[in-house]
């Protein structure tokens, strides 16, 4: 039997974030919150478990934080699921959505499952771009969408073109996804809630740190908000979320966590500038840049994953082939962490070589014998003079395997004095002097104790060997996987 076909539009592929496969310490990635002290489950009760949620306390007690009626608030499982019955109330395959961006992708997405046509307006520099939104607005219009604070760029509107738009929009509904205004003083809502024809849609994702709790709201006229209940289902939100989203909301986000996103935002923009950066003026929990032209986001999503950080880079879209965004980690450990690794990354003061990738070089084929140790390690050989050079710029160091004691007969003295620094064995990574330090190896046994050591490691594998084999460094920690050793100069700045 065949499996049926669906409908071409979810043949596309579902949302992912491209993702480097090795482990990672700290997700900067998602633009999620501080981890919250823990909820006191013994609130539930089994019998709230046991009947259909009802979400009309929690609508009630968000009403009040607003000032507005219950029948202003709509809870939501996440502001995804509020988002998605926007577009499905609002849109159709005779409506457009009008859409600066880049912008939240998933607006696009559930605007698409409605067959709108998307009208995509630049918006990649500070200032909203009013004029440009009106005049793509005509008669079709069912949705504006003003995403502020927006994401990934940080850019934010401000209540001047939310007025105008709202006062010029008389057919269309007005949407602002407002889910990082905690991280802002230039917040929207309280001039949104003015205009009937205006939604404001928030969550508990971010500034509250409860991503997994999937609890989102909408605020707007009731005739909407009784338009978004009924397109969506009926008991969108779990139990769990009602109860413990209503403690959050009572506890209300951690007003530490806020001030210090606000510091690292500002002194993550100004390290990035001053490596050559550049990063846009962002209100969210995280700071967009563009990368030095040299390099593409996807190299720096790589680099810093190699050092068990992931941040985000778009690979796949190609308007934003040269960007990275990085959330604001929230805590100081985090934070010195990310400082050093854009440290490591955009100023390495040593190199470390494992001895195997030179030994494995001379052997160009398998089977065949090694070359002999003089032409390798002659005085005019391809690998001395290139680390000559490298040499004049950086400490190159040596890893040795513990158990090789053949170094005498792999390596003259008199070259591994003029060229290395320093030596070390796999086992000693980290009792190497601390500094930016790139390590380029073959073997993934030792990337644990590298990235231990906060060394970024490098994996080297000929073209030739099969993908797996290089999949297998990547997964290890390796940020990246070069056919050779020499791929170094081109990746150096
Ligand atoms: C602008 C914007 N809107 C909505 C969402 C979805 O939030 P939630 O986790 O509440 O579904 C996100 C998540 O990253 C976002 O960036």
């Amino acid at each position: 039997m065949k499996t049926p076909p669906c409908i071409p539009l979810f043949r596309s592929s579902s949302y992912q974030v491209p993702r480097h496969p090795g482990p990672i310490r700290w997700r900067l990635d998602g633009n999620e919150g501080p981890l919250e002290p823990s909820f006191a489950l013994s609130e539930m009760t089994a019998q709230q478990l046991r009947n259909y949620p009802d979400c009309s306390q929690l609508e009630a007690q968000i009403a009040q934080l607003y000032g507005l009626t219950p029948e202003q608030v709509l809870v939501t499982a996440g502001a995804d699921d509020a988002l998605s019955r926007i577009c499905r109330a609002f849109l159709s395959s005779e409506r457009n959505l009008i859409f600066p961006s880049p912008s939240f992708e998933m607006i696009e997405r559930f605007a698409k499952w409605s067959q709108a046509e998307v009208r995509r307006v630049p918006w990649l520099s500070p200032g909203f771009p009013l004029p440009a939104v009106l005049s793509q607005m005509d008669g079709q219009t069912g949705l504006v969408a003003v995403v502020s604070p927006n994401n990934p760029t940080g850019l934010t509107a401000s209540t001047k073109d939310l007025c105008r738009l709202a006062e010029n929009s008389s057919q269309a509904l007005v949407l602002v996804d407002a889910v990082y205004e905690e991280f802002t003083e230039k917040g929207l809502t309280q001039a949104a809630l003015k205009y009937t024809n205006v939604v404001v849609c928030r969550s508990l994702s971010k500034a509250y740190g409860l991503a997994g709790l999937r609890l989102g709201y909408v605020l707007g006229a009731p005739e909407v908000i009784s338009a978004l209940r009924a397109a969506g289902m009926p008991y969108a939100l779990s139990a769990p979320s009602i109860v413990w989203g209503s403690e959050a909301f009572t506890r209300g986000p951690n007003q530490n966590y806020l001030r210090r996103v606000s510091f690292e935002r500002d002194d993550l923009s100004t390290r990035l500038s001053h490596a050559g950066f550049t990063p846009l003026p962002s209100q969210g929990n995280f700071v967009f840049a563009e990368v030095p032209s040299s390099r593409s986001g996807l190299w720096y999503r790589n680099a810093f994953a190699g050092l068990g950080i992931a941040i985000r880079a778009w690979p796949e879209d190609e308007s934003l082939n040269s960007a990275i965004r990085i959330s604001c980690p929230g805590n100081e450990e985090a934070y010195a962490d990310l400082c050093q690794a854009l440290g490591t990354i955009e100023q390495p003061q040593s190199i470390v070589f494992d001895l195997q990738v030179f030994l494995k070089e001379a052997q160009p084929k398998q089977g065949t014998p090694p070359r002999t140790q003089a032409p390798l390690w002659s005085d005019n050989s391809v690998v001395t003079s290139y680390l000559r050079t490298l040499k004049e710029k950086y400490s190159l160091g040596l890893l040795l395997n513990p158990s090789d004691p053949r170094l005498p007969e792999l390596i003259p003295e008199s070259q591994l004095k003029s060229l290395f620094s320093f030596l070390s064995t796999k086992t000693s990574l980290s009792a190497l002097p601390q500094q930016a330090t790139w390590l380029i190896t073959n073997d993934e046994k030792c990337i644990p104790e590298a990235r231990k050591a906060k060394n970024l490691p490098i994996g080297v594998l000929p073209q030739i060997v099969p993908e797996r084999q290089r999949e297998r460094l990547r997964r290890a920690g390796a940020a990246f996987v070069w056919p050779s050793w020499q791929t170094i100069e081109e990746q150096l700045r």
